[in-house]
């Protein structure tokens, strides 16, 4: 039975929250996770000593769910967000949520908002970002004991102006993760720590800042919300790693380079990448789950600039771009089987 979308004007979406029919929700307690299911409810009542508010226990994730040229909705790699959101959540002290748990939530409350998934070539999709807070008191700097689990989700537009457009970006002059901190896992503090160097970049008329390893300012780490990738005179793709281990592991990226090697043939090197060799490059992108893939037309900062192009994409990155979202909408043949049907 085709379901009744809502009227909505998809392909205006801006990257905005919309409240929809339904959220997931899922408590510990005495030192298990309870069923679990769907709210109506969006808002949260919470005790003003809940450590969420005071020592920042909180991680999230992102992914989307589309609606394919088959007309079938489905997500992608879910089970790599559930794999990372574990990951953060022990290295936050907060209890792991199950992954598969997490896949049939994700499931859930998709199929109870099919009617906000974004139609097939609207350009929007339905934005999922499960995140977990601490909820138990705690005053002495320590771990909650008790935690809620949640989905919200959302239909959204592109996350950078313009879409596909290429975008400008500041250096910033501030560090977005220390080297060895939180800088691999998806944390709420991380985001906190770019707020403000996000405001300024935006003030100043850029998209977003570039980060730089803050242990030596020498290497290109990440944006406030997305992954860079590069590619060099040959028409190869140079992704950044980090020595510090302060990137957070891209699911976006890390299909690229998949797609990259083995669909596109593409010579792909994973490596620390130096600031000062950025203007070897012939493209800049920033890569998401909500960046996807976003142009860079260029990186400036104090006494300087690199220019890729504000008025093209390349075409090694507009390739890897189409061949991503065609996996995410049907399109291209899903060699790798990233693509999971919710219904
Ligand atoms: N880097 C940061 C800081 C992010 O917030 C995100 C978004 O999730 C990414 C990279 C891209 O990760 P993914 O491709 O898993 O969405
Ligand atoms: C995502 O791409 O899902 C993110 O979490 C990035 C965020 C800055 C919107």
């Amino acid at each position: 039975m085709a379901i009744e979308k809502k009227d909505i004007d998809w392909g205006s979406l801006a990257f905005a929250y919309t409240p929809t029919d339904f959220s997931y929700v899922c408590n510990w307690k005495d030192g298990a996770w309870e069923e679990g299911g769907l709210t109506p409810d969006h808002t949260l009542n919470l005790s003003e000593c809940a450590g969420i508010f005071h020592y920042c226990q909180e991680c999230f994730e992102g992914l989307k769910a589309y609606t394919t040229k088959e007309g079938d909705i489905v997500c992608f790699r879910p089970d790599m967000n559930a794999e990372r959101m574990y990951d953060t959540a022990e290295r936050l002290c907060m209890p792991p949520f199950p992954k598969d748990k997490f896949v049939e939530a994700v499931e859930m409350v998709v199929k109870a908002n099919a009617a906000w998934v974004p139609p097939f070539g609207s350009g929007a999709t339905l934005y999922i970002r499960p995140f977990m807070i601490a909820t138990g008191n705690v005053i002495g700097v320590k771990p909650a004991t008790e935690y809620q689990f949640r989905i919200l989700v959302t239909p959204v537009g592109p996350y950078y102006k313009g879409g596909v457009q290429p975008v400008a970006l500041m250096v910033s002059d501030y560090d977005r993760a220390a080297p060895h901190g939180t800088g691999n896992i998806k944390a709420g503090l991380n985001y906190a720590m770019s707020l403000y160097p996000s405001v300024q970049a935006h003030s100043q008329g850029f998209a977003d800042n570039m980060f730089l390893d803050s242990q030596t300012r020498t290497y290109v780490e990440e944006s406030g919300g997305a992954n860079f990738l590069f590619v060099d005179k040959d028409g190869g793709l140079v992704v950044p790693q980090s020595f510090t281990d302060s990137i957070l592991p891209s699911i976006t990226r890390r299909s690229l380079v998949a797609v990259a090697k083995e669909m596109l043939g593409l010579n792909v090197v994973e490596r620390p990448v130096r600031f000062d060799e950025i203007g070897e490059f012939t493209e800049c992108g920033m890569c998401g789950t909500a960046a996807v893939i976003s142009p860079v037309g260029k990186v400036v900062w104090k006494d300087g600039e690199v220019v890729y192009g504000m008025d093209h994409v390349g075409p090694v990155l507009a390739k890897l771009r189409a061949t991503l979202t065609g996996i995410q909408s049907g399109e291209v043949e899903d060699k790798f089987n990233w693509v999971h049907k919710v219904m």
